[in-house]
């Protein structure tokens, strides 16, 4: 169970900044269950305590999952000066939220957005081994030599990203050799930076649009328009802790 201070579940719950909601907290402004408190660091259970602003209750559940289908031209993080962020697509008074790995500006498709850092740590650790798959469009005629290539594992840069895992690639239908065009879905199951783009740079073609369809046990539901968004269902969350 997830005990909480007092002045970030307040803030977390957008009743105001840290320092604003110690201010309340200091005037008294703030009850868990029956009593006044006054001190800001007071833990609180949110599933057991009962905490009221002036007459207002606040309900925040510990932890909040969504499925977002992100739309190019958001970043992949809580704060950015020079675009819109995911969090920004989602209408939620809590502030700590955060997407679950980076999908690139121009990237469109699932990404996981909670505030379960235990959750996000697993699915993104290497050891977990989680599946991300990719749906993309390459420029090139993506054939087998490419295949064995993803399988053996690619070099794909310098610095810590060196060699790529084994992946697996698929074509997703027949080539338009009139357009030069692939359309290929790959399995990967690391995350770095750039990965799918680089690897395919590594075999001298280049991604021209991207969109990640699964990750772990999770799909896009084909319901989700690129900007759309939901909870999780109790089921998917299940699915997800089993799969981690
Ligand atoms: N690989 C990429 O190159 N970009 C992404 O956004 C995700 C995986």
């Amino acid at each position: 169970m997830s005990l909480y201070r007092l002045d970030k579940y307040l803030a977390d719950a957008g009743i105001g900044t840290r320092k604003e909601v110690k201010h309340y907290i200091k005037k008294g402004g703030i009850r868990v269950n029956d009593t006044i408190v006054c001190k800001s660091d007071l833990k609180i259970n949110p599933e057991t305590d009962i905490i009221y602003y002036g007459n207002q209750k606040i309900c925040l559940p510990a932890f909040e999952y969504y499925i977002l289908n992100k739309p190019a031209g958001y970043v992949s993080a809580t704060k950015d000066n020079t675009a819109p962020t995911v969090l920004s697509l989602i209408d939620s008074r809590r502030k700590d939220l955060f997407p679950v790995g980076r999908l690139d500006k121009d990237t469109e498709g699932l990404l996981l957005i909670t505030n379960n850092g235990e959750l996000a740590h697993r699915l993104l650790s290497p050891k977990h081994h989680v599946n991300k798959i990719y749906y993309a469009i390459i420029e090139g005629i993506v054939d087998e030599t490419d295949i064995t290539a993803f399988q053996k594992g690619l070099e794909i840069g310098d610095e810590d990203l060196k060699t790529a895992l084994p992946a697996e690639l698929k074509l997703y239908q027949k080539p338009d050799f009139s357009k030069n065009l692939s359309y290929i879905e790959v399995t990967v199951q690391e995350g770095k930076f750039h990965q799918i783009k680089r690897m395919f740079q590594a075999v001298g073609k280049k991604v021209v649009y991207l969109r990640r369809i699964h990750f772990g046990s999770l799909s896009l539901p084909d319901d989700l328009l690129p900007g759309d968004y939901r909870k999780l269902t109790d089921e998917e969350l299940k699915s997800l802790w089993e799969y981690s």
